[in-house]
């Protein structure tokens, strides 16, 4: 723990920037009817990129995240996009073990700090790769190294993190990275009783795992990576911890096998302990954001968030033009914040969750960036049968990002299904071993969603021409400034 409060310290030295950048990504391309044309198979190159062509020993995850929508140049980014800043021991005034420096100490020597360095332990690599527009790149090579701390590093600590309604803990790393575990607490087929309300749904920990392959799969990245990892109760939680309100909570089960429940609002009782198998217990452990310290985030009501009562309506469900407000109102109207809440309210859809009453950006990147996908746990909940209101964002406002659709497109088609790629995606956690994440049952409900989500898209378009007739979109924000030039590479010559 001292050394824990020892980096905190040294942390507070990493600097906040807080610099708005506007960014105006809507330029006005004639595009052309047909965007299937993308769908092309590839053939030549792009760019730099070489494409494989399909039947090459290549997965679907492999080919889709090869595809060149998923490659497209980004705009390159400014110093003040990233979240942190780091420089190594400068020669000057050094002390010790001087990692980070203050804003004061820039303009001493030019800041040859280095954000890839192998030195750094795969956490702080992740966090130093935040940027405005996402929590990590596209084929992050920092990927494996971070799964692989999450799901083998040793545990040298593990307390209960407070705040939110079910029991969470916070696992420490010998390298002082740290992660947050959600155990499992119900079989996983186990579909959600119809009659429980959601917001008294469990926490799932393959719905934690499986919504950062699904927001990852969609092209998002904006879920902190997650993994599952089959933990000792006995020896990797009880024996270490230092919460002794945790240690009070365990007990050995009549058929000897170690549980504990731990305090919190919900489901902290005997009656919902948390069992090992006698001693294994499935868990999710995702990545912890920095610390709030060094990077405050601010929490956002969603406009469409339900009424967490059991008996009256939210305004959004009685106003079908309600869409209309939000459109004029701080921060929706302004910039991509609207189109990154229908991103989101998409994934909640394919994925089931209703339960995303906030959502929270980085406080340093003012309104325009992109929005955190935090705490996934009652997704997954239900695969025989879908919640139409959790697209309502999307059927009231009628917008959507053009990457966005175009990923979604991408995903409809047979030679990049979306439950193939997530089946092939979930394969590669260390829980797979165990069972898979996902049933069967939960990955065809998303093929059907998406086919949904679609549907509505269309429906918008439809509804816009009968009233405009051809000519500006207004369904579609263009995102894709290079679209023209990816239609080119992608289309076969001549
Ligand atoms: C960053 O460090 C890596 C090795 O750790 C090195 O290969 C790379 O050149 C460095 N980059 C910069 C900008 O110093
Ligand atoms: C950011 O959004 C808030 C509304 O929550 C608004 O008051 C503020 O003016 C916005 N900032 C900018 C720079 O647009």
């Amino acid at each position: 723990v001292s050394l824990l409060f020892h980096l905190l310290s040294l942390s507070s030295f990493f600097l906040l920037l807080y610099i708005f950048l506007s960014l105006s990504l809507s330029p006005t391309l004639s595009l052309p009817q047909n965007d299937e044309v993308v769908y092309a198979p590839s053939v030549g190159k792009f760019g730099s990129m070489g494409i494989k062509p399909m039947g090459s020993g290549m997965s679907k995850l492999e080919a889709l995240f090869s595809h060149p929508l998923y490659n497209m140049p980004t705009p390159p980014i400014h110093e003040d996009d990233w979240l942190l800043k780091v420089k190594p021991k400068g020669k000057a005034r050094e002390t010790s073990t001087q990692m980070w420096v203050s804003d004061s100490d820039i303009g001493d020597d030019s800041a040859h700090w280095n954000r890839s360095s192998d030195s750094h332990p795969p956490w702080l690599r992740f966090h130093l790769g935040i940027s405005r527009w996402q929590l990590y790149p596209h084929l992050d090579p920092n990927m494996a190294p971070l799964a692989q701390q999450l799901s083998t590093h040793r545990i040298v600590s593990a307390v209960q993190k407070s705040g939110g309604t079910q029991l969470k803990l916070v696992m420490s790393f010998p390298n002082y990275g740290q992660a947050i575990l959600k155990p499992m607490k119900q079989e996983r087929d186990e579909e959600t009783n119809f009659n429980l309300y959601y917001f008294s749904d469990f926490e799932r920990h393959n719905a934690e795992i499986a919504a950062f392959h699904l927001d990852r799969v969609l092209g998002y990245r904006r879920i902190p990576p997650a993994v599952g990892r089959l933990v000792d109760v006995v020896t990797e939680i009880k024996d270490i911890t230092t919460d002794h309100k945790l240690a009070r909570t365990f007990f050995t089960s009549p058929v000897n096998n170690v549980c504990f429940y731990g305090q919190c609002s919900y489901y902290c009782s005997t009656e919902h302990a948390v069992c090992g198998r006698p001693q294994n217990l499935e868990a999710s452990l995702a990545m912890m954001l920095p610390d709030p310290s060094l990077a405050t985030r601010r929490s956002w009501r969603s406009p469409w968030k339900r009424s967490y009562s059991r008996s009256k309506l939210a305004v959004w469900e009685k106003d079908p033009d309600y869409c209309d407000t939000v459109k004029k109102t701080p921060p929706y109207n302004k910039g991509t914040r609207l189109v990154d809440l229908i991103d989101m309210i998409i994934l909640d859809f394919l994925m089931g969750n209703m339960d995303r009453h906030h959502y929270e950006t980085f406080e340093k990147f003012g309104n325009n960036t992109f929005l955190l996908h935090l705490d996934n746990g009652r997704a997954f909940g239900r695969h025989s049968t879908d919640e139409p209101s959790i697209l309502t964002p999307l059927e009231q406002c009628c917008r959507i990002r053009r990457s966005t659709l175009l990923h979604l497109r991408l995903l409809s088609l047979p030679q990049y299904r979306l439950s193939d790629v997530m089946r092939d995606s979930l394969s590669h956690d260390p829980l797979f071993s165990v069972a898979p994440l996902l049933s069967e049952l939960h990955l065809s409900a998303l093929d059907r969603r998406l086919v949904t989500v679609l549907q509505t898209v269309s429906r918008c378009q439809e509804r816009q021409r009968s009233r405009h007739g051809e000519g500006d979109d207004d369904v579609i924000y263009d995102d894709v400034t290079d679209y023209k030039t990816l239609v080119k590479h992608v289309t076969p010559a001549g």
